[in-house]
């Protein structure tokens, strides 16, 4: 059967930068809009993942309203997507509990997110006096609230970043063990990952573009104004070399943004070398503007229903979505949690 259930989340951040969109959001909405009627898309705002770390409530709520407003205008459709707050639905943090029960420290302590949070060198164990004193319960475990994210829906298929395939491989293991005591429950779902792997940040190319980098130059937001996405493409760290050429070793900065010309491209037809090619003669700052029209081109309708949907007359709408969406979610997870509890006996 052509049915699919895809679940994917992302933490309330604010809005999210061009890395976010072309590697994850632009996905989600193409799994959407290609969906066959009797799929099922959920698409979480995950704000019980994001208090991992320390975050000021106010502002917490903020960014959950501008992930929100984001989600609808990059495209997500509440109608054909059932979008909500993870905190909303408690089945994920009742199946984390019972994952929890049987996962190995050994596995959770080789995967590499939580001593990238803490800076920590990719060699330290959780065991070791200097991360035991850093670490957090919630930031260690935190791969078993991923995994239970997706198998409290039954997800067949999960659009992920790289960054987060290794996570999945932890959810499929908890799957895979959970099945094996207590019969075919849970399934182990698919990887989907996005063609836009990684989007380099503008000012420091060999890193990828995130929010969690102090300089706001080195990211483009969704919301952002023809006038900031080109004050920060002409500030890109780029070369003094003359002529455009694709070679992310020797030319990491005018790499990068031939790669976001590429992947803007939603058909990605035509390659990095022959995008490099078609612009070799321009010096940088043309090129530069050729890139800043493209992504403002790409954004400006986004830029425009982000500022709508934030500014709706109705202030319940986020509100209303919520309980909407979440109402539809926890009718998915109870499902799961009816056999899981029958299962194990609870
Ligand atoms: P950040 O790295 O800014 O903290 P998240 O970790 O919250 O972003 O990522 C949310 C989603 O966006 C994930 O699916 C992740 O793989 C994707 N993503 C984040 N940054 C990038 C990037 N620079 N390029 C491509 N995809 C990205
Ligand atoms: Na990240």
């Amino acid at each position: 059967s052509r049915r699919q259930v895809v679940f994917s989340g992302i933490q309330p951040t604010g809005v999210p930068h061009l890395g976010n969109y072309l590697g994850a959001l632009r996905q989600w909405v193409k799994l959407q809009d290609e969906a066959a009627p009797e799929s099922t898309l959920l698409y979480s705002v995950v704000d019980l993942h994001a208090i991992t770390v320390a975050q000021d409530p106010a502002r917490l709520r903020q960014w959950r309203k501008e992930m929100f407003a984001s989600l609808i205008a990059v495209g997500l459709d509440p109608k054909r997507s059932i979008i909500f707050c993870q905190s909303a639905v408690p089945a994920h943090s009742e199946l984390m509990w019972i994952l929890s029960c049987t996962a190995s420290i050994g596995y959770l302590s080789r995967m590499t997110q939580w001593k990238s949070k803490l800076a920590l060198p990719d060699n330290v164990s959780p065991l070791d006096e200097s991360s035991k004193a850093k670490l957090r319960l919630g930031l260690f475990s935190y791969p078993v609230l991923q995994a239970a994210d997706v198998l409290v829906h039954r997800a067949t298929h999960v659009p992920v970043g790289e960054d987060q395939s290794q996570h999945l491989e932890f959810a499929r293991n908890c799957a895979n063990a959970f099945n094996h005591t207590s019969g075919k429950i849970l399934v182990p779902p698919e990887t989907i990952l996005s063609p836009a792997k990684r989007v380099m940040s503008l000012t420091q190319p060999q890193l990828k573009m995130s929010k969690s980098h102090k300089n706001p130059k080195s990211r483009i937001l969704i919301s952002d104004s023809r006038d900031e996405i080109t004050k920060k493409i002409k500030s890109a760290l780029t070369d003094s070399i003359s002529s455009i050429t694709y070679d992310p070793q020797q030319r990491p900065g005018v790499s990068n943004l031939i790669e976001i010309l590429y992947h803007l491209d939603a058909a990605e037809v035509r390659s990095c070398h022959e995008l490099a090619h078609d612009y070799k003669d321009l010096s940088m700052r043309a090129f530069k503007e050729k890139v800043a029209d493209s992504i403002d081109e790409r954004l400006s309708s986004i830029r425009d229903k982000y500022e709508s949907v934030m500014h709706d007359a109705n202030t319940h709408w986020l509100s209303d979505m919520n309980e909407e969406g979440s109402r539809r979610a926890r009718a998915s997870a109870d499902a799961t949690m009816a056999l899981v509890r029958e299962a194990v006996g609870l």
